[in-house]
């Protein structure tokens, strides 16, 4: 299970790239987010790479930061020539002061306030992918006040199925995020669209869902969007510039998730979007995607240390760790899979079967359940495996547990790029 960038030391502890996690959780505290910097600058160069191999260029990934957002992700990410995708203020501030190009952000979300709207305006953002009617009057009206005319892509709801969480599953009709096709609401949106002076509507955008293995839902999702572009062109005259598919594609959590490599994916979109491109007589479009989960999941580990052992006889025996849904909300919010083994015997047999708790006052703050671990004590030090994504970004401070740092690793060395919470923290917005 482990990913290319993470072994098993001489002393049976795991390393991340050249650091041993036991020490990193010695010297930083648990729980403690860990991510290896080399396994993030990967992923962002065969992105890149993919782009040049299968579109010359002519497109572009970005990084959709929800998945994790700090000033040293953006200066990565930027460094590694991608873009990004923000969903809010926050992400979009946090990017801004991290130095990151404001024409190569995308701004996103369902419902943008007037404020983050204006924010992206005067910042000068790539696009703006709008969502809902009354928004497209609201960014005219910003950008008419700024004497500015903005760039903007069309969520598009293209209605396929894809195979993942009920939660995390975006592209059919009943979804809260964008138009559908199939009822017009997407044409009507265009027409609206092409009306607003202040508005230059540049691209198309669909985001199918989160962590999908299946190539065919990407595919399909390309060819109804090309399909959409050609019906925009016949009905409105306009050619539409951007094709932006959005992110989805599913990393590695346990040994059965069986993801591929991010390139396959491009490659088999991109034959259809050539294909469909030419057959239909459109000229090809700039591709974008927004991969999110995939840039940074494989490349986080979080670490605790074992508190209490509770083994309720012919029940289960409760391992309770000194962290839980503060952290990584993602089990009990998506009965999400994750890998779990003890750092201190990373080569030892997991042979004990056990539930590993938070410590939250909730019966569901659990982190697995029913799950095979070598034998643990007290004090041992647990690792849980792909936690990069969605997890600090999820983070709260329920119980008014102070969110663990996260530190990033290259070779052998390693610091922190967020702090720890400290209780001081925990109030310093109390009055
Ligand atoms: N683009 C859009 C418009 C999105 O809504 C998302 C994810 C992405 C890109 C990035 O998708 P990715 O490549 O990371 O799959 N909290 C959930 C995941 C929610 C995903 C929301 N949107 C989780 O922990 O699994």
């Amino acid at each position: 299970m482990l990913n290319p960038n993470q072994c098993i030391g001489d002393n049976g502890h795991l390393m991340i790239e050249d650091c041993d996690a036991v020490e990193l959780a010695k010297e930083y505290g648990t729980p403690l987010y860990v991510m290896s910097e080399t396994t993030v600058r990967d992923n962002c160069r065969a992105y890149v790479k993919a782009f040049d191999d299968f579109y010359d260029g002519n497109g572009r990934a970005y990084y959709a930061s929800k998945a994790f957002s700090c000033l040293e992700i953006y200066r990565i990410v930027k460094e590694e020539g991608m873009g990004v995708d923000v969903v809010s203020g926050g992400e979009l501030y946090t990017a801004i002061k991290a130095g990151f190009p404001a024409e190569r952000i995308n701004f996103h979300g369902n419902n943008k306030t007037p404020d983050e709207l204006a924010m992206a305006l005067e910042y000068g953002v790539g696009m703006i992918i709008v969502d809902n009617y009354s928004e497209f009057d609201l960014i005219n009206s910003i950008a008419d006040s700024m004497n500015k005319v903005v760039s903007i892509a069309i969520r598009i709801k293209p209605g396929v199925e894809a195979h993942t969480h009920e939660y995390i599953k975006t592209g059919q009709i009943d979804s809260k995020f964008g138009f559908a096709i199939e009822n017009g609401e997407a044409t009507s949106a265009v027409e609206k669209a092409l009306s607003l002076k202040n508005l230059n509507l540049r691209g198309i955008h669909c985001h199918i869902g989160s962590q999908i293995f299946d190539v065919e839902p990407f595919v399909d999702a390309a060819s109804i969007m090309i399909d959409f572009i050609a019906d925009i062109k016949n009905r409105f005259g306009t050619e539409i510039e951007e094709l932006n598919l959005g992110g989805g594609f599913g990393i590695k959590y346990v040994d059965s998730d069986t993801p591929r490599n991010f390139a396959l994916y491009i490659e088999e979109v991109s034959k259809t979007v050539k294909d469909k491109t030419a057959h239909l007589g459109l000229k090809m479009p700039f591709v974008s995607i927004e991969p999110g989960r995939s840039v940074v999941g494989e490349a986080g580990i979080t670490l605790y240390t074992v508190g209490g052992i509770k083994n309720i006889p012919d029940i289960r025996t409760y391992v309770s760790v000194d962290g839980g849904m503060g952290d990584n909300i993602r089990y009990a919010l998506y009965n999400s899979e994750y890998t779990v083994i003890n750092a201190m015997r990373a080569d030892a047999k997991a042979e004990n079967k056990v539930t590993i708790a938070g410590k939250c006052c909730e019966s569901g703050d659990l982190i697995q359940e029913n799950i095979l671990l070598a034998d643990t004590e007290p004090g041992d030090i647990l690792a849980v495996l792909s936690t990069g994504a969605y997890n600090y970004s999820m983070a709260s401070n329920y119980n008014r547990i102070p969110r663990p740092a996260v530190v990033m690793v290259k070779g052998d060395k390693h610091r922190t790029v967020i702090r720890r919470e400290t209780y001081d923290d925990l109030i310093k917005n109390d009055i």
